[in-house]
């Protein structure tokens, strides 16, 4: 008899949902089909040459290490160049010991899910959030409060109104996860005057803040604004960095930047995931760093981003009826398109597949699925033709069903 695999599964696994988004992503997988759909960097520009050079250089040179076990934390060098990194960045008193290497950032959403999270605990996110970071939460049974966004990023005046009403029902908030720079899948970014209030509220409320940043630095136009960890004091900021969007996810490498106790909790519960991340592509991204290639590669990325989201909105003003709203990013990867209310956006989603376009639909990235009249469109993967071509179809798709 076959064995009841059921009855052995953890209740955790048995929550677990294949997100929506890769289910869907599944039917893209036809050469014809634009995909405007999924969140991934533009592969002609990886520096491959350089990449290939370092490796050379650091299989040669450090390769007992690099292929060896290496330490939780990262290799000593990574961290070292990351922390004189943050202070060029103005974190004020940042060591080693608070700065820990992870397996990119979606490792550090599931740590931080792990090392915060009891089943039932709530947490606050962004209403839309990354589908991902909902998945890591959603795995350890989190319940959530939802906060809207604007052009300016989180509501702070509904997000002060939820922390109150939550300290007086006696609700532990545990985080507040929060991605402030051109977010996914919105595009927008947090004002100044809201960083600054969300850090008062953390501190008001006693709520720390996980503040997810994978797209600051590509940025097309504007100052760039000071991140929540560099804007606190008190350390009730835990920062989670990757190198997906500013080298290569391929790397599958981030790091955390937060108080140093907390970061001994997370080096814990990295043990028993992965015992370490790559030491290889650790010497890679350090001598990457120190070799001074990163200037000139974002260089290249933010330039050629920016011309890849002109292109979109030029398209969107052009083939999209006047009933459709959409953002208008200064950085980042996405766009996020508001429908009218009647357009139910997963029921179109087969409808966009006949027609060779894909995005994807807005209800991944809320917790509770509830929205139908949001779609997320990137331009950092797509050509330009193809950006074109893309928007020309969904636009003749939505012509359709405006009444
Ligand atoms: C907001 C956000 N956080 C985290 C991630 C995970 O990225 P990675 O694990 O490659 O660092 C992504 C990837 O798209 C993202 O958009």
């Amino acid at each position: 008899m076959t064995l009841d695999w059921s009855n052995k599964f953890s209740r955790r696994s048995k929550a677990m949902k294949a997100s929506a988004i890769r289910e869907l992503l599944k039917l893209v997988d036809n050469p014809e089909i634009i995909s405007l759909a999924g969140g991934m960097p533009d592969p002609t520009l990886f520096p491959k040459e350089t990449i290939a050079a370092i490796s050379k250089d650091v299989f040669i040179n450090h390769g007992g290490k690099a292929l060896q076990y290496g330490a939780t934390e990262g290799i000593p060098s990574l961290r070292e160049t990351l922390v004189k990194e943050g202070i060029k960045e103005g974190i004020k008193g940042l060591t080693v010991d608070n700065l820990i290497i992870t397996t990119a950032s979606q490792q550090a959403l599931a740590l931080s899910a792990e090392v915060f999270i009891n089943p039932g605990d709530t947490v606050v996110v962004e209403a839309p959030s990354y589908v991902g970071g909902l998945q890591a939460f959603n795995a350890f049974e989190a319940n959530y409060i939802t906060v809207p966004l604007d052009d300016e990023g989180i509501r702070v005046d509904i997000l002060e109104e939820k922390l109150k009403q939550a300290k007086d029902n006696g609700v532990n908030v545990k985080f507040m996860y929060l991605i402030p720079n051109f977010q996914n899948p919105a595009g927008v970014t947090l004002s100044l005057e809201r960083r600054k209030k969300v850090i008062e509220l953390s501190h008001q409320y006693d709520v720390p803040i996980i503040e997810d940043d994978p797209y600051g630095e590509i940025r097309f136009e504007g100052e760039k604004l000071p991140s929540l960890i560099q804007l606190d004091s008190i350390g009730n900021v835990i920062a989670l960095r990757t190198f997906s969007k500013i080298l290569a996810p391929g790397l599958r490498l981030g790091w955390i930047m937060g108080n140093k106790d907390v970061m001994r909790k997370f080096v814990i519960a990295k043990q028993a995931a992965d015992l370490c991340s790559p030491p290889s592509t650790q010497y890679i991204a350090d001598e990457f760093i120190r070799h001074g290639h990163m200037e000139s590669y974002l260089a290249l990325v933010r330039k050629t981003y920016k011309k890849k989201k002109d292109a979109m909105l030029e398209a969107l003003e052009r083939y999209f009826p006047e009933e459709v709203k959409w953002t208008k990013p200064k950085g980042g990867m996405f766009v996020w398109v508001t429908v009218p209310e009647y357009i139910n956006t997963t029921e179109m989603f087969k409808e966009a597949i006949q027609e060779k376009v894909a995005y994807v639909i807005g209800s991944a990235f809320y917790p509770h699925g509830e929205d139908t009249h949001h779609l997320r469109l990137n331009f950092s993967l797509p050509t330009l033709e193809q950006i074109d071509q893309g928007i020309k179809r969904l636009g003749n798709l939505l012509k359709k069903k405006i009444h």
